[in-house]
């Protein structure tokens, strides 16, 4: 029930053996203090809030400065920290399937509004983890949630994801500054180290000597995806040839954070007594753009008490046609 953590995901790798693909800890209490957010829930807003403040309706609101002076991930008691209360799901064609919910009062962690969250986990015949998010709210605010597990595809989480091929359905990517907010602009990928609309290797270029890649110390940026804002789509998709194991991500989000775990530093022991190494794992996140209420350009993050939240994000593990 705790953050809606996943702790442990198992896909067998070419020859049938199943291994653990996600990070995480061994037990409950290494998970409250997962700085990391390792599998949990993000939000009320996932990502970065320049400075933890943003106007809404005319109210200028505060919000926890978590991070480099910035909001990041809902703040100190973000929905990964919460106790989540989970019903089954019963499906009739036989899909397994859980509903998560929390009811964030309203001015928790500063943002207004009762917000009421439902997270639909299921895990699909068709070798998927889908994940449905909902939300209602009886004043506007601000949602944007994701699912922020680290995979390591390898099964060998003592190693990095350097060989993990890569491949994001972008032709654009959110510059940031040195503290991780978006300069506001939306660039090409096309001649930088961003650009994965062919597969590649992680490793490939996350060390050339580049500014975004040196301010995030490898990648953790947001990419732009093709297709519609609210359709669901080809986001992108990750490969580790020597266990031949694969995800796929298909979301309506307009937006991912490929997230290269580059805060990962060796101090944190993970499952089985792991180190986990800088870039022991990577997240794909699903959402809309860090910073967006002080970007209006950007797709809006806000909720009015008419309408409802709806977002959906799909895994899909080993049928990756992309490599
Ligand atoms: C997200 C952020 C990263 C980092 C991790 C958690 O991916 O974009 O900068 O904060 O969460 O460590």
């Amino acid at each position: 029930n705790l953050g809606g953590i996943i702790v442990s995901l198992k896909t067998p790798n070419k020859d049938g053996i199943f291994e653990d693909i996600v990070l995480g800890f061994d037990s409950l209490k290494e998970y409250f203090h997962n700085n990391s957010y390792f599998g949990a829930i993000a939000g009320r807003y996932a990502n970065r809030i320049a400075l933890g403040k943003f106007t809404l309706a005319g109210n200028t609101y505060s919000l926890a400065q978590n991070n480099l002076g910035n909001h990041l991930h809902g703040g100190i008691k973000g929905f990964d920290t919460v106790y989540w209360y989970i019903e089954e799901n019963p499906l009739a064609n036989g899909d397994s399937s859980i509903i998560l919910k929390y009811t964030s009062p309203d001015m928790e962690e500063g943002y207004p509004g009762n917000l009421k969250v439902e997270v639909i986990y299921t895990l699909t015949k068709e070798d998927e983890l889908k994940i449905d998010y909902s939300a209602k709210t009886d004043k506007t605010t601000l949602v944007n949630l994701t699912q922020h597990s680290y995979f390591n595809l390898s099964g060998k989480q003592e190693s990095t994801v350097f060989d993990h091929q890569v491949v994001l359905n972008a032709d654009r990517f959110i510059p940031i500054d040195h503290t991780f907010i978006p300069t506001g602009l939306i660039e090409s990928v096309e001649g930088t180290p961003f650009d994965f609309r062919k597969p590649k290797i992680i490793a490939e270029n996350i060390e050339d000597n580049n500014e975004q890649l040196g301010y995030a110390n490898g990648y953790d940026h947001c990419w732009v995806l093709n297709g519609g804002e609210n359709e669901m789509k080809f986001a992108g998709a990750a490969f580790e040839s020597a266990s031949g194991r694969s995800i796929d991500v298909y979301t309506t989000e307009p937006g991912m954070q490929f997230y290269s775990g580059n805060f990962l530093d060796g101090s944190i022991k993970g499952k089985n007594g792991v180190d986990y190494v800088k870039n022991a794992g990577f997240c794909f996140e699903t959402s809309h753009y860090p910073d967006s209420p002080n970007n209006l350009q950007f797709p809006s993050v806000e909720l009015h008490p008419e309408k409802m939240y709806k977002t959906s994000t799909i895994f899909k593990f080993n049928k990756a046609k992309s490599f």
